[in-house]
């Protein structure tokens, strides 16, 4: 495709860009805030989400992704304009767009992305299944006939696909991920420890304590929260074992959600599967252990994609360089005209 070329992955919680000839050149939170005194924006992108918890209580703050899906569509156009214009400055051509969609999408959200997109200025979209593009992310081969099971574990989803002749051939998309992790957290620290703690907080207990099976050394943190009874501040240390205890349930749906597909799926792709393995993306993936956890749990081999929160936008990129050669192996896009009928 001429001009600028970019393959985009919308995540619940940041939108990754990738550009032809550069990698990934944007990643940022999928996060809008205004002013609802003047409905005036105020800032987008990482500088809104970090307002959140801080802000005046006439700043909103908005997260146009829910789930994976694009719940408000002017916000998300607002975003998309804004990155497009960072990223493209004084451009005079449209970029064109590869953009990934979780497979459980229905057509009327795709549409609502490709005229999100569009609105906020590409040329030609083309939409392609998310577990698609996040292997191809990973270095799958485009020429593997095989069976794969990805397992994308994102901030609002757990998407889990198995793939084959370069379709998706069995998915389902669990709510639980990344966020409902940090909410466990939250509701753990108030059941266990009276101490309530926003969310950002949560997620940084996650990042650095957080594990799917016990790690051998034991680590402590001190963090600041608030006394639910006294309404205080309060200080308080938060240690391993317990981060290990308020994320087991999560930990537990994840194998259960696996194990369900797994049922479902023929006796040729499942043996394929035992053999192949499981291939975990998301940036949820790297959640301490979860990749050997579920290999003990499945008694299949399990294997975390280098820099997993990048596969798809990397995958995306990937299809902009190769469309050709992966339709003539199976593979299927659809563009704009296709979606629309
Ligand atoms: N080291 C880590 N341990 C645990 N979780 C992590 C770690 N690093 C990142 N995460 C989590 O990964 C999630 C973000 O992953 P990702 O960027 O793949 O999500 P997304 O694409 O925005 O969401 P979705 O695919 O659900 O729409 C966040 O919940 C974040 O807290
Ligand atoms: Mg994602």
């Amino acid at each position: 495709m001429p001009g600028l070329n970019l393959g985009i992955d919308l995540g619940t919680s940041s939108v990754k860009i990738f550009a032809e000839g550069k990698g990934i050149i944007l990643s940022e939170q999928t996060a809008l805030s205004y002013d609802k005194l003047n409905d005036e924006i105020i800032a987008i992108g990482s500088a809104a989400a970090e307002m959140t918890d801080r802000n005046p209580d006439s700043i909103i703050l908005q997260k146009p992704i829910q789930g994976g899906v694009v719940s408000d569509f002017s916000a998300m156009t607002e975003i998309l304009s804004y990155f497009i214009k960072k990223i493209c400055k004084n451009q005079i051509f449209r970029p064109n767009m590869v953009i990934s969609a979780p497979c459980c999408v229905t057509s009327l959200e795709k549409k609502t992305v490709i005229e999100s997109a569009c609105s906020a200025g590409a040329g030609k979209v083309h939409i392609i299944d998310e577990p698609i593009v996040s292997a191809l992310g990973a270095g799958l081969s485009i020429e593997h006939p095989h069976g794969v099971m990805v397992v994308d574990i994102g901030a609002g989803t757990t998407d889990i696909a198995v793939i084959t002749m370069g379709t998706v051939a069995y998915s389902t998309s669990l709510k639980i991920a990344g966020d409902s992790m940090d909410e466990a957290i939250c509701n753990f620290l108030k059941r266990d420890k009276d101490i309530i703690v926003g969310l950002p907080t949560a997620r940084k207990i996650k990042h650095t304590l957080g594990c799917a099976v016990m790690r051998d050394e034991e680590i402590e943190m001190i963090c600041s929260g608030k006394d639910y009874i006294t309404g205080m501040p309060r200080p308080f240390n938060v240690n391993t074992s317990e981060v290990y205890k308020a994320l087991a349930e999560s930990v537990t749906q994840i194998f259960e959600g696996i194990m369900l597909v797994m049922e479902q799926t023929p006796p040729e792709l499942y043996s394929d599967i035992c053999t192949e393995g499981i291939l975990l993306t998301g940036g949820g993936a790297r959640l301490f252990g979860i990749d050997r956890y579920l290999s003990q749990k499945l008694g299949i081999n399990v294997t975390l994609a280098a820099d997993s929160e990048n596969c798809a936008a990397k995958g995306a990129g990937y299809v902009l360089r190769n469309m050709k050669k992966l339709e003539d192996n199976g593979y299927s896009f659809r563009s704009k005209e296709k979606v629309y009928g």
